[in-house]
């Protein structure tokens, strides 16, 4: 961990310890999932646009394939969010032309429900990536939750799932994850209820669901952020009534820059690192009382930077469809926030085993559309990165790098009374079967190039550099737009020889990938 502050005069160097034996866990890779929601362009003018040139016979925006395809993402979540718990998945199945129009409680805006859960498992299989269903617990329940449940996964010769064979899809869907609810504590939820409530009323789902699929895996409502005052007590009678009926207990978190403290605003990877630490201590209690055998990992499954487009016409739709909500224009500070967010997800891969960027496309996301082109985000970058690179296991790497200290402000009071926050992060990952080192590197610094020795041990040695990249730059204010795309991107780094000591120079504010073969 990033602990050791040193005070002599090689304080801008770091020192990074590596050992291949030495392992966090086997990374899931569903830890870089996505998400898609049902609000504002996100889906409408996102990924379904029919009549657009760029669209196919479906209405899938093919420039949006093409821009995430290569990223590999394992997983999505959909249909939400805060949408999901006034949702009736009916309304999206069956011919189009049937389909209802209906206001949106959450984001105040019309579905006109043409996309739906047929077209979202074809948009999936197109994209060569798996479903993650979220059912309403909120306006709903465990019922129309295990109805959902047939309708996906179960064979044909049952009713509901006769009407998926009948709307055009014989086979079964298999949706492997399911969500039970979203932000259920939330005071902004449809349907919200008390932890207790809920507890019963996704225990009701989960069995109901599992019941009919034993298979599936299924993730529990837990805090929707960690400032409620019901944080983590509700996840403690969570975890206790429905132990048995999930496999995940969701924890949501949006890192925000109202301040504009970037020092601050950097560190908040370390914020994340506190609230899993918080999660393993929950989750150690509850085994414990239980006896069980049984494991809950985390699922992160919403973060992202969110911050500027919180009130007003940003989050409310105006009983208009497809509305302008939440589209957060990012920049490179977001980006190198972005990447600690990612090295605070694998080093705690040991405990979460899914996490999902919120989310896609124009909502919070690293796409943006419009009529003739797809824009990629700042933050888009280390997000490709993490996909690409970081498989296999996770190493428990050691760093010693000097410190600075951070405000209070936007941290949780009790963690940041105490915080001191190290210029330099850094984790890294070994995927034996490849033969590859994947490191990445966060420099907190604004001011300065850090130098980082990474010292391999455990009789791995690199061979080769095969890449490094990083992304920087002057401006931390620096956006891409649909006339400059290119003003935030990575730039090739030069990298030191491959060997068991390698030097690099991290140009100062900047995240960095290298990719290194090994014997
Ligand atoms: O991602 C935007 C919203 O943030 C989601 O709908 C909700 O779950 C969270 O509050």
């Amino acid at each position: 961990m990033n602990t050791a502050q040193s005070i002599d005069d090689t304080a801008y160097k770091a020192q990074v310890d590596l050992h291949t034996e030495h392992r966090v866990a086997a990374i899931d890779e569903r830890i870089f999932s996505g998400f898609l929601e049902h609000m504002g362009r996100a889906v409408y003018e996102g990924v379904f646009d029919p009549g657009s040139p760029l669209s196919d016979e479906r209405g899938f925006r093919r420039d949006v394939i093409d821009a995430l395809a290569p990223l590999r993402m394992p997983m999505v979540r959909y249909p939400g969010g805060n949408f999901v718990s006034n949702y009736d998945w009916r309304d999206g199945v069956g011919p189009s032309d049937r389909r209802p129009r209906r206001p949106d409680f959450a984001w105040r805006s019309i579905e006109t429900n043409q996309f739906g859960t047929d077209e979202f498992m074809s948009w999936c299989h197109e994209l060569g990536t798996d479903p993650m269903v979220a059912v309403n617990l909120g306006t709903a329940g465990p019922q129309q939750a295990a109805e959902l449940l047939e309708y996906c996964n179960l064979p044909t010769g049952t009713s509901i799932a006769d009407e998926r064979a009948a709307n055009g899809h014989p086979e079964p869907y298999g949706v492997k994850l399911w969500c039970l609810g979203n932000e259920m504590d939330g005071p902004w939820q449809a349907g919200r209820v008390s932890a207790a409530t809920y507890a019963e009323r996704a225990s009701a789902a989960g069995a109901l669901m599992k019941g009919l699929d034993p298979t599936i895996e299924t993730v529990g409502c837990g805090s929707s952020t960690n400032w409620l005052p019901t944080y983590p007590e509700w996840d403690r009678i969570v975890l206790e009534e429905c132990w048995n009926h999930i496999d995940y207990i969701s924890a949501h978190h949006y890192s925000r820059n109202d301040d504009d403290d970037t020092p601050s605003f950097l560190s908040q990877g370390v914020e994340l690192d506190a609230i899993i630490t918080q999660y393993r201590g929950l989750l150690d209690h509850v085994s414990a009382l239980k006896r069980s055998f049984h494991r809950v990992h985390v699922s992160f499954d919403e973060w992202n930077v969110w911050y500027r487009a919180r009130s007003g016409q940003a989050t409310n739709g105006q009983r208009q469809a497809a509305p302008r909500l939440l589209e957060e224009v990012y920049n490179l500070e977001d980006a190198l926030l972005v990447g600690g967010l990612i090295n605070t997800l694998l080093r705690n891969s040991d405990r979460v085993r899914v996490a999902c960027l919120a989310q896609l496309v124009n909502v919070i996301a690293p796409l943006v559309t419009n009529r003739t082109t797809v824009l990629r985000q700042s933050i888009y970058f280390p997000y490709a990165w993490a996909l690409r690179y970081a498989r296999g296991q996770s190493l428990d790497v050691r760093v010693e790098s000097e410190t600075y200290p951070i405000s209070t402000a936007g941290l949780q009071a009790d963690f940041a009374r105490t915080a001191q926050v190290p210029f330099v992060d850094i984790v890294a990952t070994q995927d034996g079967p490849a033969k590859q080192l994947c490191v990445l590197m966060l420099n907190r610094d604004l001011d300065g190039e850090r130098e980082v020795a990474l010292e391999w041990g455990g009789g791995v040695r690199p061979s080769s550099v095969l890449a490094c990249e990083t992304l920087t730059g002057p401006d931390l204010k620096a956006f891409n737009t649909f006339e400059q795309p290119r003003r935030v991107e990575p730039q090739r780094l030069d990298a030191p020889a491959a060997s068991e000591r390698m030097v690099f120079k991290l140009p100062a504010r900047s995240y960095t990938v290298a990719q290194l073969a090994v014997h």
